[in-house]
């Protein structure tokens, strides 16, 4: 009997997420949208809620962010404040806040509280009280999600060691290897990366508990995994930016005089930290880094990893406005889009700024987001069949991305060749032999 009652517990609490999500929904249908990226191991759909002016596509010009929350199903805290947090944006967006209009306007944000649901079943029939460390951290069939990722670190430093970066590799849009597909991969891990792919996200969180700190990539050092070293990426300057953005403007990450949640104190170091200098591990923020456009971190939200009902008031208080801040960091540095003379935008065209090894590229209708802190940047533009362009684009202290638009021209030969494929003809190609005879000749002939 006892049994029966947690489990119609249970379901009235699956059922909040999704009847919560739809709540909002009804409240805000203009500009919300709730769609599934896939199920879990046991079934459960993965819901997020999109929240933009436009629900349901991708705007030219205008950034997508994520959260995400809930890829250790016990961590239970990021889920909630996600589903607050969308109440939060429909209420305000409705009452005319200028802040809340601004972002989803400008912004499209989507959001996904629970990556894990089956590990938050188990977790939530024990409940807040009695659940242990770790009871629900996993997937159905045993997989830390965050941590089922391919390692595409390995695989990038291997080849720069090996001195084929830029020449043979990008430095970026690293390919998940063949390898990877015949491990043990979870149906949410792959849900996640068919989602993170398919996306141009340019900026995300994924909330996790049992700490108080920020963590930003690398979260693998290169030598694997042995010692905790700080590891950082090419775009340190702007991780670090990112990270200090949420956790400065949490009630307690910074507060020097509050009670740290385990051992380790991080106020003392503004309420971040690089990820390989914590626990050496690659997951999802690296794989984000390394294989898309998007900058991902993550959010330790509190130091209990099931808080009791009546703490959430204030959890939420203490995330709240942490939560709006990193948001609308994703408006931070150069926006722009890549054209050619017709004024066509150019899909994957390569975006390098001058002293920053790590490249991000255009999305389908050329138009890419690159963060930047406050400078002044020399940025190229460069596609396959076109003429690279460079250009100064300064990026100031205000709010709102600097725009910087680029038109390039096809190569010289690309346009030969398109001439060439009109009139069905082949460029011409001498074989090699008759190469070889001219050249000989030309010797002979003393030319
Ligand atoms: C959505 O509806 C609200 C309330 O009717 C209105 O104020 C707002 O301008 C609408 N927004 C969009 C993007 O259509
Ligand atoms: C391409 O051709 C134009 C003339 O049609 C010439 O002026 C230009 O220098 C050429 N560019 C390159 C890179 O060869």
């Amino acid at each position: 009997k006892q049994q029966l009652s947690k489990q119609s517990q249970l379901k009235v609490d699956l059922l909040a997420c999704w009847a919560l999500m739809k709540v909002v929904n009804e409240m805000c249908p203009n500009i919300t949208r709730i769609y599934n990226i896939g199920k879990s191991q046991s079934g459960l759909k993965l819901y997020a809620i999109e929240i933009s002016d436009n629900p349901g596509e991708h705007e030219v010009g205008e950034p997508e962010f994520r959260y995400t929350a809930g890829l250790h199903g016990n961590e239970v805290l990021g889920r909630e404040l996600l589903l607050l947090l969308m109440q939060f944006m429909c209420l305000e967006y409705l009452s005319g806040n200028q802040r809340i209009r601004h972002l989803v306007e400008e912004t499209r944000i989507h959001l996904l509280p629970s990556v894990n649901p089956d590990g938050y079943e188990k977790a939530f029939e024990v409940g807040s009280e009695l659940i242990g460390w770790s009871l629900g951290r996993w997937s159905n069939d045993g997989i830390d999600i965050h941590h089922n990722f391919p390692d595409l670190n390995a695989i990038l430093w291997a080849a720069e060691a090996k001195k084929w970066v830029p020449r043979k590799m990008f430095n970026h849009h690293v390919a998940i290897p063949d390898w990877y597909q015949s491990t043990n991969v979870a149906l949410e891990t792959r849900a996640l990366i068919a989602w993170i792919e398919k996306m141009p996200f340019v900026l995300g969180g994924n909330l996790q508990g049992g700490e108080l700190v920020v963590t930003f990539p690398y979260d693998r050092t290169r030598s694997q995994g042995v010692v905790r070293e700080q590891t950082p990426t090419p775009d340190d300057h702007i991780f670090r930016w990112l990270a200090f953005s949420y956790a400065s403007t949490h009630r307690l990450m910074t507060d020097a005089n509050r009670r740290v949640c385990h051992t380790q104190d991080f106020a003392k170091e503004d309420g971040t930290i690089n990820g390989a200098s914590w626990h050496t591990a690659a997951g999802m923020n690296d794989f984000s880094y390394l294989r898309t456009n998007c900058f991902e971190l993550s959010m330790y939200v509190g130091c209990d990893k099931f808080p009791h009902e009546s703490d959430l008031p204030e959890e939420w208080e203490n995330n709240r406005e942490s939560l709006l801040v990193f948001m609308e960091q994703v408006h931070r540095g150069i926006k722009g889009v890549v054209k050619d003379h017709q004024g066509r935008g150019i899909a994957n065209a390569i975006i390098s700024v001058e002293g920053i090894n790590h490249d991000i590229r255009t999305a389908a209708d050329g138009d890419y987001w690159r963060l930047l802190n406050p400078g002044e940047y020399r940025v190229t533009a460069r596609a396959e069949g076109y003429s690279l362009v460079s250009k100064k684009c300064e990026v100031g202290y205000e709010m709102g991305a600097t725009r910087c638009d680029f038109t390039i021209g096809r190569t010289n030969m690309s346009r030969i060749k398109e001439i060439m494929e009109k009139f069905k003809k082949q460029p011409i190609k001498l074989p090699m032999r008759q190469l070889a005879a001219r050249g000989s000749r030309r010797r002979r002939l003393g030319t």
